[in-house]
């Protein structure tokens, strides 16, 4: 990496990825019926890793079918994230790139802390004047595509985001590896098969065409908890 875009990059938060996958390589059911199936040390260690972000992300798919509100997990993982100067809750973030997003979604029931909306110029005016009123703030970040670059950019220096907590799903997964954002995955393999071709995987949307082209990350963790493999891939 060249100086100048290694500066560029200071400026934008550590990017890491959390994603439970079977050993098919899915992280749903193809119907996407199934959309938890780790373990509770899986869940645990969840929180263990929002516990150390300043704000977690997620596509506006995961957050209507998983019903997450993206939120701490519990006191002691709160108290661990004051010990170690953060703020109490983590801040939630939303990518929905036509603003479709569903406004019953259970995350905006909950106003425990700032929600965010990134977006783009496909909100249409009346998708971006309901979401104006559930979030905290709905920024547009590109014509179709969030460009994520500048989007990460904007939350380091407006939101103070120095630790971003990816939890998926495949195709907000894809957009940020293909933009060369993802600093860390964290993988948790599970004795499961739920196959089937339409299934989707930690990494779906457009990915990439050409070896060269591919990110490259090396394996600088594993440990096996009961039955689930907890991996850690950093970028290289
Ligand atoms: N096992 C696990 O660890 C895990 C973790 C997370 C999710 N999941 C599962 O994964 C499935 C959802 O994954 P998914 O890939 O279908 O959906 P997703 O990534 O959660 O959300 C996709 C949506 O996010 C927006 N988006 C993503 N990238 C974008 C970009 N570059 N520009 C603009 N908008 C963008 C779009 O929203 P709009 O359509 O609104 O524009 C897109 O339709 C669910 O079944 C969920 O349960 C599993």
């Amino acid at each position: 990496m060249n100086a100048k875009l290694k500066k560029l990059n200071s400026k934008l938060p550590f990017v890491f990825v959390n994603m439970a996958m079977t050993a098919d390589g899915k992280i749903a059911t193809a119907n996407r019926a199934v959309h938890s199936f780790g373990s509770r040390r899986d869940l645990e260690h969840l929180y263990e890793l929002r516990a150390t972000a300043d704000a977690v992300m997620c596509g506006a798919r995961t957050v209507e079918i998983s019903r997450s509100i993206l939120g701490t997990g519990g006191k002691k993982f709160r108290q661990h994230r004051l010990g170690h100067g953060l703020a109490e809750y983590n801040l939630r973030i939303i990518v929905s790139g036509s603003g479709s997003i569903d406004p019953q979604a259970e995350i905006f029931q909950k106003r425990f802390s700032p929600i965010l909306v990134l977006t783009t110029k496909r909100a249409t005016a009346r998708k971006l004047a309901v979401l104006v009123k559930l979030a905290d703030e709905v920024k547009i970040f590109g014509e179709t595509e969030i460009n994520f670059r500048s989007a990460l950019r904007w939350l380091r220096e407006k939101w103070g985001v120095k630790r971003l907590l990816g939890e998926g799903g495949g195709e907000l997964n894809d957009a940020l590896f293909r933009a060369g954002l993802v600093d860390e995955i964290n993988l948790t393999i599970c004795p499961k098969i739920f196959g089937g071709r339409m299934a989707p995987t930690i990494a779906d949307g457009l990915g990439f065409q050409r070896l060269a082209a591919a990110e490259t990350f090396e394996l600088t963790s594993i440990k096996r908890k009961y039955a689930d493999l907890f991996t850690v891939f950093s970028r290289r």
